[in-house]
């Protein structure tokens, strides 16, 4: 049969040896070339979602079908050979700080299981010679020798992206990939994920936050809530109703109404300066 799906998650559930239950029964298909963002609060079970597609959170049920694959029940090998195929991209950067850039970028071709005395093997020069396409395609070209501790975040996260894309991975997944950057980095640096995305032709799930972020980028928006799926739909559907499914009761207009009051008074004192 073939799958319709690029990624067919169905009924996965994970509870962690604390007790605690990060998910109970997700479903969710992304398709090839999608580019989903999963928002939710804070403890909804984001990030153990989608470390649970790479395996780096380990299911406790359910299935996670990848092109086909079943990678709840791949072996040692096969699993590094699948997560191949998954790049990475972190909120905290995840870069060695006292490597280049260039060795930053490199060691992503090891996948991130690789040892780091791996990262020190030869490359070979096709390889090096992506490490450098993609260094330019990402703004950092002039920065290929920087320890990467010299970087600003937003340059770090670009080494990340670099270091996810040198493995020619279908499916990219990104945990928060902007929350420590300032609002106008953390839009360039959506923007570039999104791009690469589309260049490379890949799928992406994206957990972010910022909804507006999400709204912005993402083609489809998934809610988590206490490790259920509660809203699947487009960016646009995201209204207040969808937001207090998602994140619960809260005065959404409330920063737009004090705005508009705001813009009233001015108009009151133009007219009492008229009069
Ligand atoms: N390694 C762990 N051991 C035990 N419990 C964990 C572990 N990792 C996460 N949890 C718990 O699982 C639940 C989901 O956590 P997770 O980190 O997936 O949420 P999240 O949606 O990514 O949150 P945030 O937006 O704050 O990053 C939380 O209750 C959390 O405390
Ligand atoms: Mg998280």
């Amino acid at each position: 049969m073939v799958e319709k799906h690029m990624v067919s998650i169905s009924n996965l559930v994970k509870k962690y040896p604390s007790g605690q239950e990060a998910l109970k029964g997700v479903n969710l298909e992304v398709n090839a070339n999608e580019i989903l963002a999963l928002i939710g609060p804070s403890g909804a079970g984001k990030s153990t979602l989608i470390r649970c597609v790479n395996r780096l959170v380990e299911p406790t049920s359910g299935k996670i079908i990848i092109n086909g694959i079943d990678v709840c029940t791949l072996g040692y090998k096969a699993l590094r050979m699948q997560r191949r195929k998954i790049g990475m991209i972190f909120q905290e950067y995840a870069l060695v700080d006292r490597l280049t850039v260039m060795e930053n970028v490199l060691s992503g071709q090891l996948g991130y299981t690789g040892t780091f005395k791996s990262i020190f093997r030869k490359f070979p020069p096709d390889v090096v010679d992506s490490a450098i396409k993609l260094l330019e395609r990402v703004g950092l070209l002039d920065y290929v020798d920087s320890r990467a501790d010299q970087l600003s975040g937003g340059q770090r996260q670009r080494v990340g992206i670099a270091r996810a894309l040198i493995q020619r991975p279908d499916l990219l997944l990104v945990d928060e990939p902007t929350a420590s950057l300032d609002p106008k980095t953390a839009r360039q640096i959506m923007r570039l994920i999104v791009e690469l995305v589309i260049e490379y032709k890949l799928a992406v799930i994206i957990n972010i936050h910022d909804v507006q972020l999400a709204q912005m980028f993402a083609q489809r928006i998934v809610g988590l809530r206490d490790g259920i799926v509660v809203y699947d739909g487009t960016p646009d559907q995201v209204d207040n109703s969808v937001l207090t499914e998602i994140y619960g009761e809260e005065d959404w207009d409330q920063g737009k109404k004090r705005h508009a009051q705001e813009e009233d008074d001015d108009e009151d004192d133009d007219i009492d300066q008229v009069e």
